[in-house]
């Protein structure tokens, strides 16, 4: 239970940042992952690890068809399959067949690449890799990483509690006072979604797009927030990916999206606000774990902590449903909850 979801689509970067003929190594979930695109610009994803010796594959060499190793040059196709082993004598009668690397199912949506870390068979049943329903005008990636648990580091994607302290910036937060709020919950596909309509007394970010806008949130498994926000035709939509690297190391991507081509020269100010919003979360994050690793209890208390505890549940329905090859069942009901922020 205190691992990431095994079978479920992670972020690993910008599509952008994977170019033809090059090769990247990310990491996730404790392992290493070499990435590319082939020919056809299709991304791969194989397991950095040559099967002779166990050599990083991503500091080969990569000619858009195959990859070589650069200890005794064994070479792979983008599938995997080692297609030559040029140290082997005619004499050697050798099976290539049997010589494979592991490879990782990989998507582009969203402007990201996703990469799903099981090994064997990914069941039919795993969380859709998140969407964009507009045609973004710009957008606004924010990536850090985070010395704390996947687990720690998503909690705080649906923890309402926090952000009256954590996030107390005059720009996110005008006013110091915390408030009773009061938000539907329903349940979603493999999460839930908050619904409510912002008032005018919301965020200074919000009054940007002029209106009193729709904002809509979703958490959907395994550590994925979608904030959507309508204002008329306008659209804008926050999202946020947690990606586990190792154990106690969680990548945070915050992606803004814009349909309003106005709000473009806003960009660069609106990085320097999202990097200092992460890194909010980053530094409280780092310490919260410091003190998890010394006793690794959580008390979740109060209608503010519900949404933690749905977490958990989510999380250990799809475990049991991928246990029992079952579709999975969302457990969670429709809600009203009250806290103050
Ligand atoms: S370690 Fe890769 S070819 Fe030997
Ligand atoms: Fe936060």
């Amino acid at each position: 239970m205190r691992q990431p979801l095994p079978d479920a689509w992670y972020c690993v970067g910008r599509a952008e940042a994977l170019k033809a003929g090059t090769l990247r190594s990310v990491q996730l979930n404790g392992e290493l992952i070499v990435m590319g695109r082939d020919g056809e610009g299709a991304p791969f994803a194989l397991r950095d690890r040559c099967p002779h010796r166990g050599m990083a594959l991503s500091k080969g060499r990569f000619d858009g068809d195959a990859l070589t190793c650069p200890f005794h040059g064994w070479r792979f196709g983008t599938d995997g399959r080692c297609r030559d082993v040029p140290t082997l004598s005619a004499s050697d009668a050798a099976d290539l067949s049997r010589i494979a690397v592991q490879r990782f199912p990989v998507r582009e949506s969203a402007g990201f690449v996703w990469v799903n870390p099981h090994l064997g068979a990914s069941g039919s049943d795993v969380p859709a890799v998140p969407e964009l329903d507009f045609e973004p005008a710009g957008c606004v990636v924010v990536a850090l990483e985070v010395e704390a648990s996947f687990d720690l580091t998503t909690l705080s994607l649906v923890d309402p509690g926090h952000v009256a302290f954590v996030h107390d910036s005059w720009w996110f937060r005008p006013s110091k006072e915390l408030r009773e709020k009061v938000k539907s919950f329903r349940p979603t596909p493999h999460g839930f979604t908050m619904t409510s309509h912002a008032t005018s007394k919301s965020s200074p970010v919000y009054r940007l797009l002029g209106g009193v806008p729709d904002v809509e949130i979703e958490f959907r498994l395994p550590g994925v927030r979608l904030e959507r926000i309508r204002a008329g035709s306008k659209r804008v939509a926050n999202y946020t990916f947690a990606t586990p690297m190792t154990q106690n190391r969680t990548l945070l991507t915050n992606a803004l999206y814009f349909s309003v081509p106005a709000l473009k020269p806003l960009q660069p100010v609106a990085k320097l606000l999202m990097r200092q919003f992460l890194t909010q979360d980053q530094q409280v994050l780092q310490h919260a774990q410091a003190g998890l690793d010394r006793k690794p209890t959580m008390v979740l208390f109060g209608q503010g902590d519900l949404p933690s505890q749905w977490y958990f549940r989510l999380k250990r329905e799809a475990l049991q449903a991928a246990r029992e090859s079952r579709a999975f069942a969302n457990p969670l009901q429709s809600q009203e909850l009250r806290w103050r922020s």
